[in-house]
């Protein structure tokens, strides 16, 4: 028998991920956040839904420039990734303060982050449903990914600190995509 769920909790069901490190590059200051809530919406170029609150030092930085480096980390880095996601770019410079390496992007001014397996070089192509919803669409202009890395276990969020770590990988004959 199922029971009533409340709906502040809902989104933990819907685990979304990885959980990624979002970079950006303002009036000459780089910036880290954590962000779970995305979501793919084309194959190629590939194009990316994102939600990320007014409430960031981030927003303002990704509307202003609309280019941002979506950085994929491992269960490696989670300390570093709830510590990215406790404090603001307004206060703290987070590459110094959580010793994460700033490499140069090819396409975008923010720059990638040496640590994390894949980094995506993004460029806003819709930010009109940033004012209602936070919501931005970004196209991936670069992809790179560390090919030593043959099984990277990404973090998926469930809210209030908890996390699915990624584990065994099936591949089923239907799998289409
Ligand atoms: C695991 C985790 C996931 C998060 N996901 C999001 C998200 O999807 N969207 C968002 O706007 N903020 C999210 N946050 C909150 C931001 O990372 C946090 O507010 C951060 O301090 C913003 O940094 P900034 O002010 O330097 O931009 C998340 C935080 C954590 C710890």
């Amino acid at each position: 028998m199922k029971k009533a769920f409340p709906l502040s909790k809902v989104y933990g069901l819907l685990e979304p991920g990885p959980v990624v490190l979002v970079t950006t590059a303002h009036k000459g200051r780089t910036n880290i956040m954590t962000l779970s809530w995305l979501t793919m919406m084309d194959f190629e170029p590939p194009r990316i839904g994102m939600v990320l609150s007014e409430r960031n030092y981030s927003f303002a930085a990704l509307k202003a420039t609309r280019q941002c480096v979506i950085n994929i980390p491992t269960v490696e880095l989670a300390a570093k990734v709830v510590a990215v996601g406790n404090s603001s770019g307004r206060r703290v410079d987070k590459f110094a303060a959580f010793g994460l390496t700033p490499c140069p992007a090819r396409e975008v001014e923010p720059p990638l982050i040496e640590e994390c397996y894949a980094s995506l070089e993004c460029r806003v192509t819709d930010a009109r449903m940033a004012r209602q919803y936070n919501f931005f669409v970004l196209e991936v202009l670069k992809a790179w990914i560390d090919p030593a890395r043959k099984h990277p276990r990404t973090l998926h969020h469930q809210g209030k600190g908890r996390f699915v770590v990624d584990g065994r990988t099936i591949a089923l004959p239907s799998g289409k995509k």
